[in-house]
């Protein structure tokens, strides 16, 4: 907690000191010159040409800097621009996250800026191609366009720029092969197109230019193999091309540029033996990344040729090779070694230079890893999923590892006395889940932050010497069998507690403070009384979860308060009475699940306008919602959810979520006709309705439910046809309408007449197959323009709700651009 707050008093501070420098620039500069009228005007439409609109992420503040532009004045002085100190010209552009909306235009004003050097305009979303007219501002040098929403070709204007020394078009959908005449961009010093769709050969263009030290082309789909004279480029420093469809062998000219640090080879199909050839003497090379290939021999001795690599990650190689470590003694500056997913065999005479990090995980340990008692300064041991037995050896502490994840083994207890981590250990984040440790629960040192210790056999009461850890953040304690009642002081400044599936009693308590809670989950517990109304100040809350307790409360109408909640559970409580409209406040909530309660009442035709994150596509990268979830990039422990799915139960853990849209309000006492809006959902996968008093017909606005897969209206007393149009739904493999009063004729449509017999059954008025009973005829009866009168209501009120959809996808995006890439890795165990 207090290096926490210190934390962010420091930045605060520094953001003062560098405003306050800003502004001292700001005064100096503006008295020199005065923009040109023609400069400012170009200015002023290109403002004009986006809409503004303001994103509210919980942990990222956009800073609309064209909203602070004032006409009236020197639009040198303006936010973000920057001018020549002679001529007055616009040189600099800076708009960088400034929630500009729109496309960038061919025609836009931006192309007047003749004399732009530098332009900034990532983190925008400008839905579009992007324009050849770019290769009008020649002077540029600078070209930032990072995580805009670009798509198509890159145009290939882009050579006509040729100054250009810092090219970055990452995190964009831009797709196709560079173009040619990006050869002629003979200054270009580092260029980045990670995250794209970019296809083709390793781009030849690029071996012509010379001073390019940084290429990243990582996450892309590039293919083939890696041309042999890559060692033209004499001053590449960097570079990253993990994450694509390469393949062949270690390309050995690679290592024969004597400038380059760092290789990022991981996730791509390279094959044959990990042999390094003619290398410079001596090699720069200090990061190596060959993860995920399909490198099949041992390693040879060359590896030990590279003298000062400091990170190493050889983690999930081909067909798990038992690697030969002996060549390790000889990476003296070894701080970084991954050796994941490979099968291990540890000589006793190992010798391993001094390690800061060292991955591990599912590498078939089956003991205590010995040589880690010669290790004096690790930061981060990760020993996850292996098959040690028994005790966690005493001297294992005594290393004073921060972060230790000794998780997915078979470990039943602790070597010593029950204060062994405390007296020795410097535990920050302690990983002890899915094992078999059993009672007493380990006293633990007042560094610890992080402690995820589900899945064991732990029983009795919460310990209460857990709320002396003063900076404890994030607690995990499900799947486990603890009694008794939720320590009060857990709700007051955890940002995540997990308390799922225990036997824990009593009420929630009350207390939470704001803005720290992200994720509550206390589902399949014993507990009772109200929802704490105190959750309405934790404006962070994303994921709120109270399954299979038995909470007897009224709907929580302070949700309203909880802008960024994606995810509702509230199923098999005993909350009651009416519900109000969540929706437009909840811009995010894609999981509404408030089955097996006893709520009651109609809901309004309108009820489920403005629920955006439904009714929106949104993309996301894979794995990206357990970041979300976990708060800013730290995949420390994965949410879960039991939902009702096709008619079956099904448990959604981790990235499970990511696509995941459903409603479920069923076994309720709901009255009344479905909403009409529920058309609205365009982008819903799982609706479920059945066991309650619904009446009236289905609406057929249903039908624009494109992604639906699985359908409950069952046992409600809904009249009339099922409506034709559902019979177009290609994707709704399980739909169930039986016990209801439906009649006519079944709707035709492969999804509908798969459907067994009994989703239509006790419906004594409906006929035509999948059913035995054929039609009369003369049932056809219906009265739709009433029906379309009233969905035109709707729609309009639904239109004044579609912001805020753009925002999930930034933090989406953002949060995981920087997946499985080594340095960020470091981060996150920092953090
Ligand atoms: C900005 O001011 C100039 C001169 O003061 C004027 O000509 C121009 O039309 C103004 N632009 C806008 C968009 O108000
Ligand atoms: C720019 O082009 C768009 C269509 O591409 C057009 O609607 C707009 O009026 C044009 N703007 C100007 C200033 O010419
Ligand atoms: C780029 O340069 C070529 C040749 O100099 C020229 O023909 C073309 O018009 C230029 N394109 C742009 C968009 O400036
Ligand atoms: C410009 O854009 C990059 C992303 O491409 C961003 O990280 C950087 O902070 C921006 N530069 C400035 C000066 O704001
Ligand atoms: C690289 O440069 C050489 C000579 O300068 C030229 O012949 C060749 O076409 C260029 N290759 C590419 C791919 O631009
Ligand atoms: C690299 O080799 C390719 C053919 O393999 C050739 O087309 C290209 O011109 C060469 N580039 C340089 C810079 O040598
Ligand atoms: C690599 O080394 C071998 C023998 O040491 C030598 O024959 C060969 O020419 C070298 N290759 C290059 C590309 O330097
Ligand atoms: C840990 O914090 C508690 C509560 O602040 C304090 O009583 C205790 O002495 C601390 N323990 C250590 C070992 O610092
Ligand atoms: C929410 O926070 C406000 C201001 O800090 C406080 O006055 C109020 O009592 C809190 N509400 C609840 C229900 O705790
Ligand atoms: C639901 O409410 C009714 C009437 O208030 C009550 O009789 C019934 O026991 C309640 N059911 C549950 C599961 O709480
Ligand atoms: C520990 O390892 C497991 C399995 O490798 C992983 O899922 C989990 O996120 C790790 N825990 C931490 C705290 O990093
Ligand atoms: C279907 O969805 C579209 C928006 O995608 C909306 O304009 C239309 O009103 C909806 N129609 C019905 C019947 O719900």
């Amino acid at each position: 907690m207090h290096s926490c707050i210190e934390r962010k008093m420091i930045i605060w501070s520094l953001c003062f000191l560098f405003s306050l420098s800003d502004l001292i620039l700001v005064l100096a500069s503006s008295a020199k010159h005065l923009c040109p009228p023609d400069q400012r005007d170009a200015l002023w439409e290109f403002k004009s040409e986006f809409s503004v609109q303001e994103l509210d992420s919980s942990w990222w503040e956009s800073d609309l800097k064209t909203e602070r532009w004032r006409n009236n004045t020197d639009c040198c002085s303006w936010d973000g621009i920057s001018c020549d100190s002679k001529t007055g010209k616009v040189v600099e552009l800076d708009l960088w996250g400034s929630s500009l909306n729109g496309p960038l235009r061919s025609n836009s004003s931006l192309f007047r800026l003749q004399h732009l050097q530098s332009l900034n305009l990532s983190t925008n979303n400008l839905p579009g191609i992007l324009p050849d007219s770019i290769g009008n501002l020649k002077y540029l040098r600078v070209l930032k366009l990072r995580y805009c929403n670009f798509f198509g070709k890159l145009p290939s204007s882009l050579g006509n720029l040729s100054y250009l020394t810092d090219l970055d078009l990452s995190v964009n959908q831009f797709s196709g092969e560079l173009p040619d005449s990006m050869g002629s961009l003979n200054r270009l010093s580092e260029l980045q197109l990670r995250y794209n769709n970019l296809d083709g050969n390793f781009p030849a263009v690029l071996l012509n230019l010379s001073e390019l030290t940084d290429i990243r082309l990582s996450y892309n789909k590039f293919k083939g193999i890696l041309p042999s004279n890559m060692s033209s480029l004499t001053k590449l420093e960097s570079l990253e091309i993990n994450g694509n469809l390469f393949h062949g062998s270690l390309p050995s000219p690679l290592f024969m540029i004597p400038s380059l640090i760092r290789l990022n080879l991981e996730g791509n199909s390279f094959s044959g033996p990990i042999e390094i050839k003619n290398i410079s003497s001596p090699s720069k090379l200090e990061v190596l990344s060959l993860g995920q290939n399909n490198f099949d021999a041992p390693i040879q001795g060359s590896m030990s040729k590279l003298a000062g690599l400091r990170t190493l990650e050889l983690n999930y190689m081909n067909t798990r090779i038992t690697l030969d470590l002996s060549f390790l003694s000889h990476l003296k500056s070894l701080d970084y070694l991954d050796l994941s997913g490979n099968d291990l065999k540890f000589s006793s005479t190992l010798r391993l230079p001094s390690l800061g990090w060292l991955f591990l995980s599912s590498c078939n340990i089956v003991e205590f890893p010995k040589f880690l008692q010669t290790q004096t300064s690790m930061l981060l041991i990760d020993i996850s999923v292996n098959k040690i037995k028994d005790q966690v050896p005493e001297w294992f502490w005594g290393l004073q590892i921060p972060h230790v994840n000794i998780s997915q083994n078979y470990l039943s207890g602790f070597d010593g006395s029950a204060d062994v981590i405390q007296r020795t250990g410097d535990v920050v984040t302690l990983d002890i889940s899915s094992n078999a440790f059993r009672d007493p629960f380990p006293l633990l040192p007042n560094s610890t932050d992080y402690l995820f210790a589900s899945d064991n056999l732990f029983s009795g009461e919460i310990p209460r010497a857990i709320c002396d850890l003063v900076s404890l953040d994030r607690l995990v304690l499900s799947n486990n069998n603890f009694s008794g009642s939720i320590p009060p002081c857990l709700s007051t400044y955890l940002s995540v507690l997990h308390l799922r599936n225990n036997s824990i009693s009593g009420v929630i308590p009350g207390g939470f403070m704001s803005y720290m809670l992200i994720s509550l989950d206390v589902g399949y517990n014993r507990l009772s009384g109200e929802l704490p109304k105190s959750l309405v100040n934790c404006t962070r809350l994303q994921f709120l979860n109270v399954e299979e307790n038995r909470i007897r409360d009224t709907f929580p109408v302070w949700l309203r308060s909880l802008p960024i909640l994606e995810i509702l559970v509230l199923r098999s409580n005993e909350f009651h009475g009416p519900i109000s409209y969540p929706g437009s406040s909840l811009p995010k909530l894609r999981i509404f699940d408030i089955s097996r309660n006893n709520f009651t009442g109609i809901l309004p035709s309108d009820y489920f306008a403005g629920w955006s994150a439904m009714s929106l596509p949104v993309v996301y990268f894979e794995g990206d919602s357990q970041y979300r979830f976990s708060g800013v990039g730290k995949p420390y422990y994965r949410a879960s959810v039991s939902l009702r799915n096709k008619g079956s139960n099904m448990e959604l853990v981790g990235s499970g979520f990511t696509i995941y849209k459903t409603i479920d309000i069923s076994g309720n006492r709901f009255q009344g006709g479905i909403p009409e809006s529920i058309g609205l959902l365009n982008e819903l996968i799982v609706l479920n309705m059945s066991n309650n008093a619904f009446t009236g017909r289905i609406p057929p606005s249903l039908s624009n439910i494109t992604s639906l897969q699985s359908l409950d209206l069952s046992r409600n007393k809904l009249s009339g046809e099922i409506p034709p149009e559902l019979g177009k739904l290609t994707f709704l493999a399980w739909m169930n309408f039986s016990y209801n009063r439906l009649e006519g004729l079944i709707p035709q449509g492969t999804q509908i007449q798969s459907q067994s017999i009994s989703s239509f059954a006790e419906n004594p008025g409906l006929c035509g197959a999948p059913l035995q009973k054929t039609c009369g005829g003369g049932e056809k009866a219906r009265n739709q323009e009433q029906e379309e009168d009233q969905v035109l209501s709707w729609t309009a009120a639904a239109i004044a709700y579609l912001p805020g959809v753009f925002c999930g996808f930034i933090l989406g995006h953002i949060l995981t651009s920087y997946r499985h890439e080594w340095f960020m890795r470091i981060f996150h165990s920092f953090a």
